[in-house]
Formats: structure tokens, sequence, C-alpha cells
């Protein structure tokens, strides 16, 4: 780890040079073993209390995936380890805008395939790592709004910079690389491509004004010397996953920003940085150019991210708000839903290893045409508490339930959910809800910590009920129907939908579930998103390496779930180094946008620096993908 600078890091392993795990343990040495001779295992590992579940029927449904690739409308396809992209016979890709790609005219060629994007244009392009998005129709115009996760500075600085800003140009490059783009997009007759000077398009970047609403805003812990009131905070920063309201506004998820914030001097650590990994070393160097980022001059502007930001893509004009009542952790997505009775249901997971799955109930109900005021901050934040049983129950955050002040709660709501005993769960992703059936699935990614160290606040991370393989290194995606089939309850019973695995390295936990087998086999399912037909997509961002315990998985990818019958098919596979993140689909369902992030080579340009990209997927006879 050391020959790395900190922008080479994952973030996983950035949480670990600031939490770290025992170097070895006895684990390791038995997985090494067993990949010498296959099946060495056997008994030796305790895979957690109870037995494992997986469709057991408390759902209702069967997971054993014996049928081929009946329920799907495409012949599923093998792994690769190329530079390309694969979709199946009768699909068609290409890419539809890419890192640099110009939103206003003025920024047309500005990007280089030796040099990137100049620092003046960096605002009027397309931004790096494509993460989240959604397509709203906004008078009958396709706006496509879509995150940049994080920025790799060896790629959009100069070679001399090895991979640190220098200056604070360097900084702004950096920083306008994140966020969110909004834009027209638009069929031409060949294919979608952003619609040049549209009134609609904009970037919302680290240093756009923002507005915050809920329990914590103005509170003392959101003051700031340039914002002493503690209600206008500026940016938004790694902005993971997505969402939508019901009421066509975009979700966009803060998820890693620990990471910008550093200390030039003396500053106050506190139990909330401890928790949320923010130190005195930033991983970009930004505090020392800009002083927001410095915890000795500004120590509250961190609590000001780590949010869910709503944006309303049909008004370039329009302010984002920070949403505090739905909590402030490493956010991964928002899934919106609707209980019973009205009110307004988001799904959340707070993507660490040992961290907890989130709900949040509004007090007040809606309908189509109502006013939207108060959905978001006015409720109530819950955490998830999973039984061995395969009961669960969501667990109220409020002043009495942790002895916390409301705004000092959702500000920490990690601290919040250990004080009411929530489970740690391996790496919340992204969270999905079954438009057809009162269900949702959440892809926890992988934890290699699991039963070998506690999470970040010192909760232990037994092995057992939806975390039940020690080391996790392949992930699992767990499932919950609510009692009453009303997302507005607080009881839910669960099973695993799926445990990835590798079928071909083990004879035990570790091959996976029935419904994984070597021709649809995977690691680290990471986005997850429902078609309206209900079909699940699932996209990995894992190891792809292809050897070891990974061997035949190749390249990241992404498969389409049955949730009824638990059979997985493989739809398409990323060039080498890429995950797939993020996907929406054109208004008419024909073209499937499909997010294409941390590439490596030259994709897709086939020459120069590699490119994040968002592609568009069609089928050849004209039939809807969605
Ligand atoms: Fe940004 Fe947890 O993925
Ligand atoms: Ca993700
Ligand atoms: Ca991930
Ligand atoms: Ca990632």
């Amino acid at each position: 780890m050391d020959i790395k600078s900190t922008t080479d890091l994952s973030w996983d392993e950035f949480d670990e040079l600031r939490d770290p795990r025992p170097a070895e343990n006895d684990f390791d040495r038995v997985v090494e073993a067993a990949l010498s001779r296959r099946g060495f295992l056997g008994g030796a590992v305790a895979f957690g209390s109870g037995a494992m579940v997986f469709g057991s029927g408390v759902l209702g449904s069967a997971t054993s995936a014996q049928a081929q690739s009946a329920g799907f409308a495409f012949e599923p396809i093998g792994t690769a380890t190329d530079f390309d992209i694969h979709v199946p016979e009768g699909y068609q890709w290409k890419p539809m805008v890419r890192w640099g790609d110009a939103l206003f005219s003025e920024a047309e060629g500005a990007y280089s395939p030796e040099t990137g994007v100049p620092v003046e244009m960096s605002d009027k392009v397309f931004g790096e790592n494509t993460d989240g998005m959604e397509l709203f129709d906004v008078d009958g115009k396709e706006i496509i709004t879509i995150n940049s996760e994080y920025v790799n500075p060896k790629i959009n600085l100069p070679a001399d910079s090895e991979g640190m800003p220098k200056n604070a140009d360097e900084v702004t490059l950096l920083k306008n690389m994140q966020g969110v783009t909004v834009m027209e997009i638009a069929d031409n007759g060949n294919g979608y491509e952003v619609v040049k000077d549209s009134p609609y398009n904009r970037r919302i970047t680290h240093e756009t004004q923002m507005t915050m609403d809920g329990p914590a805003a103005g509170s003392d812990l959101m003051k700031t010397n340039a914002d002493p009131e503690g209600v206008s905070p500026k940016g938004t920063m790694n902005n993971c996953g997505s969402g939508r309201t019901l009421w066509g506004t975009y979700l966009t998820c803060e998820e890693n920003f620990n990471g910008y914030f550093g200390a030039t001097g003396e500053y106050g650590e506190t139990d909330g940085f401890v928790r949320y990994g923010i130190g005195a070393e930033g991983r970009y160097a930004y505090e020392k150019f800009d002083e927001r980022y410095d915890l000795s001059k500004e120590p509250n502007e961190p609590n000001r991210h780590g949010w869910v930001t709503e944006i309303d893509p049909s008004d370039p004009e329009s302010t984002p708000v920070k949403h505090t009542a739905l909590g402030r952790f490493k956010h991964e997505n928002a899934a919106m839903t609707q209980a019973a009775d009205g009110r307004i249901v988001v799904y959340m997971g707070d993507d660490e290893r040992g961290e907890f799955m989130y709900k949040y109930v509004s007090n007040g109900t809606w309908a189509e045409g109502q006013p939207t005021d108060g959905l978001l901050s006015d409720g109530t934040l819950y955490v998830a508490k999973f039984n061995e049983d395969q009961t669960g129950e969501w667990l109220a955050l409020t002043p009495e339930s942790t002895g916390m002040e409301l705004a000092d709660l959702l500000v920490h709501a990690r601290i919040a959910g250990s004080k009411v005993g929530a489970t740690t769960m391996d790496r919340p992703e992204w969270i999905a809800v079954n438009p057809l059936k009162a269900e949702a699935y959440c892809a926890l990614t992988n934890n290699k910590n699991r039963g070998v160290a506690p999470n970040a606040g010192g909760d232990e991370t037994p092995v057992g009920g939806p975390n039940p393989r020690e080391t996790n290194n392949f992930g699992q995606i767990v499932r919950w129907r609510p009692e009453n089939d009303d997302h507005g309850t607080v009881d839910f019973t669960w099973d695993l939908y799926v445990m990835a695995g590798n079928p071909e390295v083990y004879d035990n936990a570790y091959a996976g579930s029935d419904n994984v087998t070597p021709g649809n086999m995977f690691n680290s399912p990471d986005g997850m998103i429902f078609d309206t037909r209900g079909t699940l997509w699932i996209q990995t961002d894992g190891d792809y390496s292809n050897e070891g315990e990974f061997a035949g998985q190749g390249n990241n990818q992404m498969l389409a779930g049955n949730t009824e019958t638990g059979e997985i098919a493989r739809f398409l596979t990323a060039p080498y180094g890429a995950e797939v993140t993020g996907l929406c689909w054109s208004l008419d369902k024909k073209v499937a946008f499909v997010g294409i992030q941390h590439p490596g080579g030259s994709w897709p340009d086939g020459e120069g620096k590699p490119r994040s990209s968002v592609i568009a997927v069609w089928r050849e006879d004209g039939e809807a993908v969605g």
C-alpha cells in the first residue's frame, strides 16, 4: 500500500488506512490453502450460527435457477478480459457521452487526448467517473442527470504533478470534474447525443451554491465562517448513486466526502471525525489550497457533506437542497417509494465495512399533484436490525432512543445507529424497490472484515444473518418484505436473493448460492436498478483480476435477475479496469444508458487517456430494453 499515493487507492482501501485491520488472520491462511486444493475447507470454517438462507420460502419464491435463459429477452454472454464492451447477440452499443465532452459550444474541442481538459473549460464539459443517473421527461424533452463520483488526478493533472494538485487551479480542475451533469439528450437519428447549449445543460460541482433543510439546518454543527447561519452550504461532492423523487426531481447521494478534508494545523479530533474517517491527511491535498477543506480553519465544513441532495432538472436556475432529515453518512443511493397511507419512504445504504442500512419515512403524505413541502425535511430516520430468524425491524433514531440531540443524531447518524444496536452490514451499496411487489433489495458488495474486525465505531461484525460469511470477498444481495406489504411499517422478513461466489474454486459457502453457476458468476454487486418490467439489473464493482478465487469471473459486468425464479444472466461486460454503474432508459424505453466508470487502457477512443463514459445500448429490432 505504501507504494501507492492516497489518490490511487480505492475508497475501501482509503478507509483501511484510517482504520486498519489485522495484517493477516487465520482465515486468510485457510483461504490460501483452499485455493491450492479445491474443497480443502470442508467443514473447517464456521459460517455463522444459523443456516444460510436463500429464498427459503419466507418471501414466497424459490431461488433455485435450473432454467437456463427462460424469461430473459437475450442470450446470456460469457465473461471477457479485454478492453471492450460486449453485449448479447442482437444488441448494439455506442458511447453517448465521455469525460470531457462539451455541453456548450464554447467547450467544443476543449478535451485533448494528451492533456485532458483545461481548467477554464472544466465546468462546461461532462465530468469524470460517471455513476448514478436518471432520465426525466421535461415538457417532452429528455433531460438526463448524471453523477461524476470522483476524480482520477493522474488522468486529469499534468504528469509532473504525480497525481497531487500543485496549486489552486489544479484543485479547481479536479473539483469541477466531480458533481452532477444535467443535460438534454436527443436521438439525432444516429443514436443519442448531447444537445449542446440546451438551456437545461448545467454542471453542479463543489462550488455550486446550495441550501439545506430539515432539523440539522442552521444548527451549530453547520456554522462556518462563510455561512454563520449554517443554512447555505456550497457544493456537492463524491456523488455516487442516484434516486428520483415521485414528483420528478433528482436525488444525488454524497458518499466518500470524508477524503476531501485535511488539516494544515491543529484541529480538535472528535468521535464524529473518527467514525466518518475524517483526519489530518486529505486524499487530494485540497486543504492546502482552499481553507474550506482545512479542518484547522473550518472544522464544521465536513458536517455539510454526506447528505442526499435534491436537484430540479427542469429548472437550471434552481438551488439544490441538502436534506438533513435523511441523515448524514456515506450515501450510496436513495430508493424512494410510498407507504400505504401515502407517506414518502426512502431506503438508503451507508457504504463502508460494517455500517448500516437506513429508511426515512415522512410525516406528511403525498399524491400526484399535491404540494411536496416538508416531505424530505419532516419525518423519522430508521436504521435496520436483522434477526437470525429472518425477521427484522426498523429502529427509529430519535432523541429518546439515542440520547442525542436531533441535529446531532442526523449529522452523526452512524453513532446514533450504533446506540440503538443496528446490524453491521457488508457494505450496503444500491437499494432497489421492486415496482411490482412490496419488497426491496440491497447489494452488500463485500466485506473482508466480516467476522475479523469491528467497524470504525467499534461495533462488532459477527458472522450471521444477512452477512453469513467471514472475510466476505464476493458479496450478496439481501431482500426484505415489509409487514402487511406496506413500506411504512417497521417489521419485515428477509432472505438472500443471491450470494455471489465461485463454484469453480469452492464447494462450500464461497461457491455462492444455488443461482450462481460457472456460467453467470460474478463478484461485488453494487449498482442495482429495477426496470419497469420487474427485471432486477445488477452491476458489479469488484475484483477483475480473473485470478485466484476470482478466476473465471473476468471483467466487471451487468447481469439481469429474475426475482421470482432467482435466475441470473450476464448481459454486458465492461472493458478491463472499469466498473459498471448507473442505469436509466430513454423515455420510449428503447435505449438503455449504462455507466462505465474508471475504464483501463484507452477505452473508448482507442488512443489517449481512458475516458469514463455513458454508453447507449439498444436492440437491433427496435424493441424496448427496459
Ligand atoms: Fe460509490 Fe459505494 O459506491
Ligand atoms: Ca457504487
Ligand atoms: Ca463499489
Ligand atoms: Ca467504485
